[in-house]
């Protein structure tokens, strides 16, 4: 099995060790019951997911005692939460559904890191994936040195989580062709799976209790190879939706792209209303309203707060290194359109008219930031279809 890195310098560090703190603390403060092989209890792995809303809570670790508050890394519905903890609980597969970027590969790492102590069991469906991936494979040399032995069988994450009996998360999984996808079912259903080749006894490995599967799947993609209503049945269906509170989603952006900016050694100085203003932007493209009460065509493309964070991301990088080391409402002008032309010809006409019927407007009421990202946005707008705006 793959053991978690330590904090070691790499690019992104898993939940497990991210939060490594927290989770310590919430495993120290023992409570209440803890489904089989879970590390925590239901009401702390939520706690863990949604904060303790500046709580600190007590706990005691080798006989010492300490207290810690945990902050909310899911921002949204903690209904939603509560509801999947519950469902894996009673040992019900989840399917988390939305459209990109919504949080669900995040809500899913959490789920891992706090119900298993480990996120890194993971199958990535794609169109190429296949039955083996799911499954097992083998060690061709070992193979055909020994023969089919347990030491020559390449265990697929599904069938190392149900050894170990902990949480596997299958990313994407409408990607996958049905028939593939439905390798999944008789797994759900009867929490084994047989190893025709091996001989005897460890012909069926039984999934130890703590296993089971969160699967994610994008609205955009389901279309491409629909779930059969046999495996459909094996899942607990939560639709992740986007945040819809101006504040939450500020704040959230602000925290990501400071900590990106940390992690990147590029401290700009990023004002929580240059972030307002990049998130309205994006909330009043995503809803196709304004908080003016104007409608607006949204755009193909995918506005949420993911992209959100990776604007003002690069936005801060460009006022970093191009700039006076301050994030400006000029730098997000200028990064926001290439968010938005992605997917579909038709976006440039939308964005041009968003800003000529929005942001052409609020620049002349209140100058000033508005005026400086209107300016700048038109501008790149421009270059994007090769003529000065
Ligand atoms: N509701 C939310 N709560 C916390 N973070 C969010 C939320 N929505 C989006 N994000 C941000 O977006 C990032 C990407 O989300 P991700 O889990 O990859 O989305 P999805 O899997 O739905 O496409 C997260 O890591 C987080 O920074
Ligand atoms: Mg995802």
């Amino acid at each position: 099995m793959t053991t978690a890195p330590t904090a070691a310098p790499i690019l992104r560090q898993p939940a497990e060790v991210l939060y490594g703190e927290e989770l310590a603390a919430l495993t120290a403060m023992g409570d209440d019951a803890r489904p089989a092989g879970w590390h925590l209890s239901p009401r702390q792995v939520v706690t863990f997911i949604t904060g303790s809303d500046g709580e600190k809570l007590a706990f005691t670790k080798d006989g010492k005692k300490g207290k810690v508050a945990i902050s909310r890394k899911y921002h949204g519905d903690d209904r939603l939460v509560e509801r999947s903890v519950i469902g894996l609980a009673g040992n019900r597969a989840l399917l988390l559904v939305g459209e990109p970027g919504t949080a669900k590969s995040l809500l899913s790492e959490l789920l891992g890191a706090a119900i298993s102590g480990t996120s890194l069991n993971v199958v990535q469906g794609t169109a190429a994936t296949t039955e083996d991936q799911i499954r097992y494979s083998w060690n061709y040399a070992l193979l055909l040195a020994e023969g089919p032995t347990p030491r020559a069988l390449v265990p697929s994450p599904i069938y190392t989580a149900m050894t170990a009996g902990s949480l596997v998360r299958f990313e994407e999984v409408t990607r996958c062709a049905p028939e593939v996808q439905d390798t999944l079912v008789s797994i759900l259903s009867e929490k084994m799976m047989t190893i025709p080749e091996l001989p005897g006894d460890q012909r069926v490995l039984f999934a130890k209790p703590g296993f089971n599967v969160i699967a994610t799947a994008n609205l955009r993609d389901r279309g491409v190879h629909e779930m059969s209503s046999a495996l459909k049945r094996r899942f607990n269906f939560e639709t992740v939706h986007p945040i819809a509170n101006l504040a939450d989603e500020v704040e959230l952006v602000h925290n990501e792209v400071e900590r990106l900016l940390a992690g990147a050694a590029a401290p700009a100085k990023v004002n929580r209303d240059i972030v307002e203003l990049l998130v309205t932007a994006f909330q009043d493209l995503r809803t196709g309203s304004t908080p003016e009460g104007i409608s607006v065509e949204k755009p193909a493309a995918v506005m949420s707060t993911a992209e959100a964070v990776s604007v003002g991301f690069a936005a801060s990088l460009d006022a970093w290194y191009y700039g006076d080391k301050k994030l400006t409402a000029d730098d997000v002008g200028r990064h926001l359109p290439g968010a938005v032309l992605k997917d579909s010809s038709d976006d440039i006409q939308k964005l041009r008219q968003y800003l000529g019927a929005v942001t052409a407007r609020r620049a002349k009421e209140c100058a000033g930031t508005w005026a400086e990202f209107h300016k700048s946005a038109t501008a790149a707008l421009g270059r994007f279809q090769g003529k000065p705006a």
